[in-house]
């Protein structure tokens, strides 16, 4: 069930036909007789007693009532709301990927779908800060000793949020010499070493780029044929240049051009590539980058469309990721300065350098632009000859089916 159940009832009740204003009277005393006769209520539905009754404040507990930490406590409570249904959906879009129904490419809008609206949740999240600074650094401080050792630090879900998306552990930033694990006892380190485990939406979509149709070499082969296009294109620039007369503007050219041919024969150089993986610099193996360099450059093709969406919606993903970071650091600053925060770190020098590409999953995809080139050298096309790219097919019988199993 979803949606608002009394909405929903609404719509049952008017199939067909709009309402009249005594219509719309009747209905609403329909409503409430039946949730008089025992039918499901609001606050039954929704658990609201739970929620609403969980607001302890440590500053009352204590004798010493500080208004702000009302506020305080419901924001965070509403971030880890949000972060469960963000979990929620990620652990669907992985399913789809691990059992293997992405293959069917029908289930691809259910992924995208999904993917969008956890990015929409982290652009409200990223939002959500500026209520809470709404309380002063003065009024922070009132209360803030109440709630010592206790800290974001502890935040299981956003924890596991990270490493299911895929945040690399030797990335992470120390603190301490501590490792952000030493955090969590018992259960909670259970289910944090069990999420790791997993399969993080990285490397399933590292395998589902990996499977891009038309990167076969004894097909489309759209890998060595973006090569010599690319080098048959530069090499075209540098016999224009080398007619040019003599000048400052030739030289410059052709240093600009030197570069530009250093960047590509580091792309097409898997050695290169690996050796940037061992440092974290790129994060997908060297196919699912041909995957993606496909997509970006076929994004108007009807097969590849939804792909390309997909690809958007990741990097919306790590860079709302990123802003949330930065709001939460610029918030910390102004609450509490320089000062060591409750969980042991050094505070805003600790978060400010997580707001960098060691955080960011989908790196790849935004550099993928730094080699983005002129249309007439992506390889052309041939509808009848290049199927692939124009049908989308089934590779295996058992895994078409549009069910997700959710
Ligand atoms: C007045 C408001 C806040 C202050 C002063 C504050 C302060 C801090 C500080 C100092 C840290 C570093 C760890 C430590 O030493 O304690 C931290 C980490 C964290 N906080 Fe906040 N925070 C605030 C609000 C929030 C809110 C609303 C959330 C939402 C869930 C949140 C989530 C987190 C998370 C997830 C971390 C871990 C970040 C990481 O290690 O990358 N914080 N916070």
């Amino acid at each position: 069930m979803s949606g608002c159940p009394y909405f929903e009832r609404r719509q049952l009740f008017f199939k067909n036909k709009p309402p009249t204003t005594e219509e719309n009277d009747n209905a609403s005393q329909a409503g409430v007789n039946k949730a008089s006769k025992g039918g499901l209520i609001y606050g039954d539905y929704l658990q609201l007693d739970k929620i609403t009754s969980a607001q302890l404040l440590q500053s009352e507990l204590k004798g010493n009532k500080i208004h702000d930490e009302h506020l305080f406590i419901v924001t965070h409570q509403a971030y880890e709301l949000w972060f469960k249904q963000i979990l929620f959906e990620l652990d669907s879009v992985r399913h789809i990927f691990i059992s293997g129904h992405v293959r069917d490419e029908r289930n691809m809008l259910k992924v995208n779908t999904r993917i969008h609206r956890i990015a929409m949740i982290f652009r409200l999240l990223v939002d959500q800060f500026s209520v809470l600074e709404t309380m002063t650094a003065l009024d922070f401080f009132d209360f803030r000793n109440y709630l010592a050792p206790a800290s974001g630090f502890q935040s299981l879900q956003f924890r596991i949020l990270e490493n299911k998306v895929g945040v690399l552990d030797f990335l992470r930033v120390p603190y301490n010499k501590r490792h952000y694990k030493d955090n969590f006892e018992g259960e909670d380190s259970k289910t944090l070493l069990a999420a790791e485990q997993e399969p993080t939406l990285l490397k399933l979509v590292e395998e589902w780029l990996e499977r891009t149709p038309g990167l076969e070499a004894d097909g489309f082969n759209f890998w060595e044929r973006l090569r010599i296009n690319i080098f048959d294109g530069l090499n075209q620039e540098v016999e224009k240049i080398e007619k040019m007369e003599d000048s400052e503007e030739k030289e410059e050219l052709m240093d600009e051009l030197a570069k530009k041919k250093e960047q590509f024969t580091t792309l097409f150089d898997e050695k290169h590539h690996q050796h940037l993986v061992s440092k974290g610099d790129r994060r997908l193996s060297y196919k699912a980058l041909q995957g993606a360099l496909m997509i970006y450059f076929y994004r108007e093709e009807p097969r590849f469309q939804v792909p390309f969406q997909l690809l958007t919606s990741l990097m919306d993903i790590d860079t709302l990721m990123t802003k949330w970071r930065y709001n939460h650091v610029c918030m910390v600053h102004r609450m509490i300065g320089n000062k060591a925060g409750t969980g042991g770190s050094s505070g805003y020098q600790y978060l400010r350098s997580t707001v960098s590409d060691r955080y960011k999953v989908f790196v790849d995809l935004f550099n993928l632009a730094t080699f983005l080139v002129p249309r007439h050298w992506v390889p052309k096309l041939n509808p009848s000859v290049d199927r692939f790219i124009f049908t989308a097919e089934c590779y295996d019988s058992s895994y078409c089916s549009s069910d997700d199993s959710d």
